[in-house]
């Protein structure tokens, strides 16, 4: 398939729905995200993100209704390893690496399953994306439960990462940390960015989403409530009272 031009979206998201029986958890959500920018997604909790990236990437379930289309190509109808080896990865809320695995071992399994790479090729990924995140050599060899809350996070980037992605989704990746290892993150995924990764991030650590983002959209009740330029949309009124409340006062 061409590589699409940079005015085409590179995902897009046309009029998605997830039911769970009774709960919309997303309400006809619609919006496309250009090749090479961060796109930013808050709201408040139980808004639907987490959602949204589950059916973009069908882990662990798909849209109840609505298309996703990476380069114009459906992604809805493939399963989740098609999806990831097409170009989309992602990365958890929760920690998902596995404990007693190296942190090598955790890039390295990652390149092989989602990414589907052969053995070597996967060695030299897994290598390139703890370059990437600037995890230190010496710590890639301790066990991912020994690692600091800041290395899982450059170990669980570097997961996504090590399968090539051409969009990554980053859910909450800054919860947990503390001021001097927020600003690390944003270093980390600016890094990712300049080597031409599309971004996707979900984060309520609002100075970090601002700083990065080149558009925002934020998300009430499953539904669109605002998007645009970051500066914009925090001063809508309906962002200010469904979800920046006081907050606003801060940023
Ligand atoms: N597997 C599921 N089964 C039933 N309900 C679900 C399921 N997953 C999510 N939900 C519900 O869907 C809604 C949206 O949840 P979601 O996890 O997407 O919110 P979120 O915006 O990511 O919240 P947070 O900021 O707390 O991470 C919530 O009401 C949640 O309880
Ligand atoms: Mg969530």
């Amino acid at each position: 398939m061409p590589e699409p031009n940079d005015s085409e979206p590179l995902l897009e998201i046309r009029e998605v729905t997830k039911r769970f029986g009774a709960l919309v958890a997303l309400n006809n959500v619609s919006f496309s995200i250009r090749k090479g920018q961060i796109f930013g997604i808050a709201g408040p909790n139980g808004s639907g993100k987490s959602t949204l990236f589950n059916v973009i990437t069908g882990i662990p379930f798909f849209p109840t209704k609505g298309d996703v289309l990476l380069s114009g190509r459906p992604m809805h109808r493939l399963r989740p390893h098609e999806i990831s080896r097409a170009g989309i990865l992602r990365t958890f809320q929760k920690d998902a690496e596995f404990a007693t695995l190296s942190a090598r071992e955790n890039v390295y399994a990652s390149a092989v399953y989602c990414g589907q790479m052969p053995s070597a090729q996967a060695k030299d990924a897994a290598e390139q994306a703890l370059d990437d995140v600037s995890l230190p050599s010496e710590r890639r060899t301790k066990a991912a439960s020994d690692l600091s809350v800041f290395e899982r996070k450059q170990l669980m980037i570097a997961s996504a990462i090590a399968g090539r992605p051409k969009v990554l989704l980053l859910d909450e990746p800054a919860a947990g940390l503390t001021k001097p290892e927020v600003s690390g993150l944003r270093d980390l995924i600016a890094a990712v960015h300049g080597r031409g990764t599309t971004i996707v991030l979900i984060e309520h650590v609002l100075p970090l989403l601002l700083k990065v983002s080149e558009y925002l959209m934020i998300l009430n009740h499953g539904a669109v409530i605002a998007s645009g330029k970051p500066e914009e949309v925090v001063r809508n009124p309906k962002v200010v009272e469904a979800y920046l409340g006081k907050r606003e006062a801060k940023l």
